[in-house]
């Protein structure tokens, strides 16, 4: 298990102002930058799409953790590498051809990530671990942030963790959805070692990103 880290998502950002929030976040401590990219069929919201992301890349050094709440998503994947992506993490649940999916963003000299719902169990992972770099645990259904963190997903980073553990690799283990600091605390403890937040880093503005970030990895 890895120091845990901490990856404000932009959805929760001032749009009318994106690179400047970035900016922020960088220096409020942020480890990754997450995106959160929604295309208003798999989730029911849209958000944002590469160019959008490839705007504020130059604004920041620290990797893009990107997030892709979109089916089909195979035709986009080459996309969003350009774009700037360090990450690229894909639902199982959209994908018909997941495996296919990883392989793709490994072929595309990127991290790979899996995501699954809160619906979604663990074993789903068996034969996609030997080849992702990052499993991600949504711990509210996707689409929107401000939603209340869904218990019963404590149980499933533990149970991942157990995984990781067993299959020898170095697999970041990141939650998302409703992480406020005590939240943050339980993930921590379940096993989890990357922390996504959206409303608990952005709320207060600018002056209070680092307080907020730093609360987050336990004060
Ligand atoms: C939900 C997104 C999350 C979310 C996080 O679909 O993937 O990244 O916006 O925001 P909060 O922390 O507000 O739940
Ligand atoms: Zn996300």
């Amino acid at each position: 298990m890895q120091p845990v880290r901490i990856a404000p998502s932009i959805l929760s950002a001032d749009f009318a102002k994106l690179g400047e929030e970035v900016r922020a976040i960088d220096a409020a401590g942020a480890d990754w930058i997450h995106i959160d990219v929604m295309d208003g069929h798999f989730v029911p919201n849209i958000s944002f799409g590469p160019a959008v992301m490839k705007s504020v890349r130059g604004v920041t050094a620290k990797p893009f953790d990107v997030h892709l709440m979109i089916a089909p998503v195979d035709a986009y994947l080459d996309a969003f590498a350009e774009a700037g992506a360090d990450c690229i993490t894909v639902h199982y649940e959209a994908s018909p051809h997941i495996h296919r999916s990883l392989q793709h963003i490994k072929s595309l000299g990127k991290r790979a990530g899996v995501v699954i719902c809160p619906g979604t169990p663990a074993k789903m992972l068996d034969y996609l671990l030997d080849m992702v770099d990052l499993v991600l645990v949504m711990s509210v259904n996707p689409g929107f942030g401000g939603q209340s963190f869904i218990p019963s997903q404590l149980k499933k980073i533990t149970a991942i963790r157990t995984m990781i553990e067993k299959s020898g690799r170095m697999i970041d283990l990141e939650v998302d959805g409703g992480v406020d600091a005590e939240w943050a605390k339980r993930c921590i403890d379940a096993g989890a070692d990357a922390l996504v937040a959206g409303t608990s880093v952005f709320r207060g503005g600018p002056a209070q990103y680092a307080a907020n970030i730093a609360a987050l990895r336990g004060g």
